[in-house]
């Protein structure tokens, strides 16, 4: 069966890359044929691939060609509308779906990066949770492990639920020994997550600072996360 997931975070930085990156790299590592996407990639100067979706493309080991991974490339490191504003350009959000539906049709499983988080806008309508709603796809939600992250993740699965987006699970990230030891909220946020949300914590991913992008990578990433 043909599967596809949307992935977005409680913010910008919390690893939404790291862990698209790692779920692509290992199920391509396994041999399956993965489809990954970047509709909307901000902050990019001069020609090439972007860097998301560089990785992503990197990792999912396909061919697919760099105008159906990221199909809208915007230099100023804003929300795509406000990039939109500041280019001039227009972003066409049925062609956005037309691509996703193609690679999503073309590999057994895709995974699709938003930009920044689920409530960031693409123009004065429609905000990122609309592209899992319109491919009717449910989201991966990438979210800190520490202190201040409840807030965040409860905000970013009822603004889903708002949406009509379903959330197939919570990938915590960036859970560290370090980070245990002086902030003991992480020992908890898990557990009180999923009795607020009602959704399940599929993986808590660690600080991986040794390894170099590359199939062990991916692996230690990917083999942390349980997709149903
Ligand atoms: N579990 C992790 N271990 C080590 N580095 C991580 C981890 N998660 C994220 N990072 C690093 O943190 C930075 C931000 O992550 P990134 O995936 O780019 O965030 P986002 O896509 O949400 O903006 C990157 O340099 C990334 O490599
Ligand atoms: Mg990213």
């Amino acid at each position: 069966m043909r599967r596809a997931y949307f992935v977005t975070g409680t913010d910008t930085g919390v690893g939404k890359t790291f862990i698209t990156a790692g779920l692509a790299g290992h199920y391509a590592t396994q041999g399956h044929s993965v489809g990954v996407m970047k509709p909307i990639e901000t902050g990019h100067e001069g020609p090439g691939w972007p860097e998301d979706a560089l990785k992503l493309h990197h990792a999912a080991q396909n061919d697919d060609e760099q105008d159906m991974v990221v199909p809208y490339i915007f230099q100023p490191p804003v929300s795509p509308w406000a990039a939109t504003k500041m280019s001039g350009r227009v972003i066409d959000f049925s062609a956005i779906i037309q691509k996703a539906t193609d690679i999503m049709a073309r590999h057994q499983i895709t995974f699709i990066e938003g930009a920044g988080g689920l409530a960031v806008p693409i123009d004065e309508i429609l905000t990122m949770a609309d592209i899992p709603r319109q491919l009717q796809i449910p989201l991966i939600i990438v979210s800190r492990s520490g202190l201040g992250t409840i807030n965040h993740t409860v905000l970013t699965v009822e603004y889903a639920k708002s949406r009509g987006v379903d959330v197939a699970g919570i990938v915590m990230n960036q859970h560290s020994q370090e980070l245990m030891k002086r902030d003991p909220s992480c020992w908890h946020n898990p557990a009180i997550i999923e009795k607020m949300t009602n959704v399940p914590i599929i993986g808590v991913v660690p600080t991986v600072s040794a390894l170099r992008e590359g199939p062990e990578l991916w692996t230690s990433v990917g083999e942390k996360i349980r997709l149903g």
